[in-house]
């Protein structure tokens, strides 16, 4: 048996299976539940449900330290911390769903010696009301700790080996003191606060660099009506220290399962205690507009869509993952649908994700075969692929000559060599 805090981990997702390998890498027995039998009977089986990078080899690694379960008893049998990672998404106002986090709650037996490790996303104030539930259901002997992760999916393992910080908010008791411990090997720095401050550095965190895309999207917006260039615009801006290149990439917009529920439930947050953010109001609007500016290009060069073949590139939210949770790529399939086009599409590795959730798209098994017949193509997930693409074969292959750039990932000289017209967002 290892010498490091057994650990659980409630959730088994991109966020709870990273998190239970990471720790078994570290050297933790790792108790694993979730309620989804058939992703428990994979894991149990050697699969791995989700795409990401490394993941399957970290997770063989520690195999014998990985114990699953879609039962709460034998993890709070096993280990004094539990990690509850389970989802937290939007519900139809824009509030947090708490439901699976409730759940958790509720399924915990009374009087134990144990802390709650909160991973997921929550709202301020979640952390305070949970513990109110606690001390009503008789659990007194649970502490509570927020531990909001920050992670990224395409480099989570990366991310999970060398966090940024390891933000804890407790109440300074044996538990954040655990928390600390166990995160101690990957040497980074902690932020030890109170749980409602650590529950907004998450929520803050995401806001900040979702406004941080908007912000940019609207200067290539502008840039498009000026004659300047937006690329060029965000190297002479993200030089500055004050500023950072990173977040600066002008496109589509963003997407995924945080940014758009954690923006959303951050402005909600804020609404019900009578305060009215209006700068995340604007935030979320001008990424809703981003997709909707790509449909005006493609009519401005095509004119009426319908009956047009439009090739969609990449998928996923972003490259590196098989994640479809509010990538761009639906809103935007979905609006060239309405506008009577036809829809064909190719992404790596999320065809089956997206299978799910875009009727009516043609998928295809390459980029070549994707766009074959198309009036325009589309790239709408920078996958590095994409831009080692033979142009002139492309070019060939195309009815049409569009190449609208959604990611400004490509070199329009070599577009354009290749007899394609370039199109990107805020270039010139
Ligand atoms: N995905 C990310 O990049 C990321 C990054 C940082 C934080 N987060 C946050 O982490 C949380 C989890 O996100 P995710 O992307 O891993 O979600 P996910 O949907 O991939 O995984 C959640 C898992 O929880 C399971 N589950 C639901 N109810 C359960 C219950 N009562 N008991 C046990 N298991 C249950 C689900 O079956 C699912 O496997 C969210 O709050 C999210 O906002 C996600």
């Amino acid at each position: 048996m290892s010498q490091r805090e057994p650990i659980a981990v409630i959730g088994t997702g991109y966020v709870g299976l990273v998190t239970a390998a990471g720790f078994a890498e570290l050297g933790s027995e790792v108790w694993c539940v979730d309620v989804d039998t058939a992703k428990i009977a994979s894991l149990e089986a050697g699969g791995i449900p989700i795409w990401e990078p490394g993941l399957e080899e970290l997770v063989a690694s520690v195999r014998d330290r990985l114990h699953f379960s879609t039962e709460l008893a034998p993890a709070v049998e096993n280990a004094r911390l539990l990690f509850v990672a389970v989802g937290t998404p939007s519900t139809y106002s824009g509030d947090a769903d708490l439901s699976a986090v409730r759940a958790v709650i509720d399924g915990l037996p009374p009087d134990r010696e144990r802390a709650i490790v909160m991973k997921s996303t929550v709202p301020c104030g979640t952390g305070a009301s949970i513990q109110r539930t606690l001390a009503e259901q008789g659990k007194h002997g649970y502490a509570y700790v927020s531990c909001p992760e920050f992670l990224r999916e395409g480099s989570a393992v990366e991310d999970f080996r060398h966090p940024d910080r390891v933000v804890v908010g407790d109440d300074g008791g044996w538990a954040g003191d655990a928390v600390i411990e166990l995160y101690r090997p990957t040497g980074a720095p902690v932020v030890r606060t109170d749980v409602p401050s650590a529950e907004m550095v998450k929520l803050a965190s995401n806001a900040f660099l979702a406004t941080k895309i908007s912000f940019i999207n609207e200067i290539a917006n502008v840039c498009e009506e000026t004659g300047a260039d937006v690329t060029e615009v965000a190297r002479g801006m993200g030089l500055d220290a004050r500023i950072s290149p990173s977040f600066l990439h002008a496109g589509l917009g963003y997407g995924g399962s945080c940014f758009p529920k954690d923006v959303s439930a951050l402005k909600q947050l804020a609404g019900n205690t009578g305060y009215h953010f209006q700068l995340l109001g604007a935030v979320i609007e001008v990424n809703e507009l981003q997709k909707r500016r790509l449909v005006g290009k493609l009519q401005k060069h095509l004119g009426d869509l319908v009956g047009k073949e439009i090739a969609l590139l990449g998928l996923a939210f972003k490259p590196q993952t098989d994640d479809m949770r509010e990538a761009s790529s639906l809103v935007l399939a979905a609006r060239l649908q309405a506008e009577g086009a036809h829809v064909r599409a190719y992404d790596p590795v999320a065809e089956a994700q997206a299978r799910e959730r875009m009727p009516g798209v043609q998928f295809a098994d390459s980029a070549l075969s994707a766009v074959r017949d198309a009036d325009a193509l589309v790239l709408v997930t920078e996958w590095p692929e994409f831009r080692e693409l033979d142009w002139h074969a492309v070019r060939e292959a195309m009815r049409g000559d569009l190449v609208v750039d959604g990611r400004n990932a490509l070199e329009p000289p070599s577009v354009r060599a290749a007899g394609l017209t370039y199109e990107g967002v805020g270039r010139r």
